[in-house]
């Protein structure tokens, strides 16, 4: 069986709540408290408790204890902008085929969510160079990677879209920016061939215009996708549904190679 690693202080947990699905990620500190609607959580009592142990509140109230998952850190980061989804994520980390090691551009920082799955991602040998035009954004979003653990491995920096980026020969470029078309020319100048760019937007329109540009830059294999997510009821009683809310629309996704 695998060795326990009881929980500690300065670390980040995540405390479940079965009945209303929900969750609450935070540090734990000597003395701290968690405020819930159901009572209060004391950091000092989940201290010292492994991964999945219970955690009753001050009311009584059952609560489960995690690390967080990339997926909790991302969904949970300080937002200052919309970001990537875990669904459009995933799609998009097989379409650039990260792998530990990589060198990445990304450009549109925003709060850094999908940095922190691009981070983990490559691991200790790899870098992500991640570029806005907002320094308040870039603030944010390296004290979102730094609450992950990750800062080390992201360079951050202040950059225009169109301007050429500073490192070359990079094995990804990803963009989130309302043009990305203006940072198409000077992807191509920084990936090494072959390799992959990966592009979100929100509009019909601007899909055309990637892809447009894309095509007139030379990139090949362009792949052009929407991803739906269903969450799916599973009850005993009521019989197994879809859940009639879901998020419809989070951005068109498209992913392209260049060539030599
Ligand atoms: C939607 S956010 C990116 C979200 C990010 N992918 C995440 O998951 O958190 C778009 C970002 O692009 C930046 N941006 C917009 N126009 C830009 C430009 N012309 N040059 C550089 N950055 C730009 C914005 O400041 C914003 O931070």
């Amino acid at each position: 069986m695998k060795q326990l690693r009881e929980l500690s202080y300065e670390e980040s947990v995540l405390i479940w709540d079965e009945e209303r699905k929900k969750s609450f990620l935070f540090v734990l500190r000597p003395g701290g408290e968690l405020g819930t609607h159901k009572g209060k959580i004391l950091h000092d009592e989940i201290v010292g408790k492994a991964e999945g142990s219970l955690v009753l509140s001050s009311t009584g109230a059952r609560f489960r204890v995690f690390r967080p998952s990339v997926t909790d850190r991302m969904m949970k980061v300080q937002r200052k902008t919309q970001i990537v989804y875990p669904k459009d994520a995933a799609w998009f980390v097989l379409a650039m085929n990260i792998k530990p090691g990589m060198k990445i551009i990304e450009m549109g920082t925003g709060s850094g969510a999908f940095t922190i799955l691009l981070a983990q991602l490559i691991g200790p040998d790899g870098k992500i160079y991640t570029f806005d035009k907002r320094e308040d954004f870039l603030k944010n979003a390296k004290e979102n990677l730094k609450k992950a653990g990750l800062e080390d491995r992201v360079v951050f920096e202040l950059l225009n879209a169109g301007d050429s980026f500073p490192v070359k020969d990079v094995d990804a470029v990803f963009l989130d920016l309302p043009e990305p078309w203006i940072a198409i020319s000077p992807a191509w100048d920084a990936l090494a061939p072959g390799k992959s760019i990966a592009i979100i937007v929100p509009t019909a329109e601007q899909l055309k215009r990637s892809v447009e540009t894309l095509k007139d830059k030379g990139f090949a294999v362009i792949d052009t996708v929407e991803i739906l997510e269903r969450r799916i009821l599973v009850r005993k009683k009521e019989g197994v549904r879809p859940f009639e809310k879901m998020v419809g629309f989070t951005g068109y996704l498209i992913s392209a190679r260049k060539l030599l």
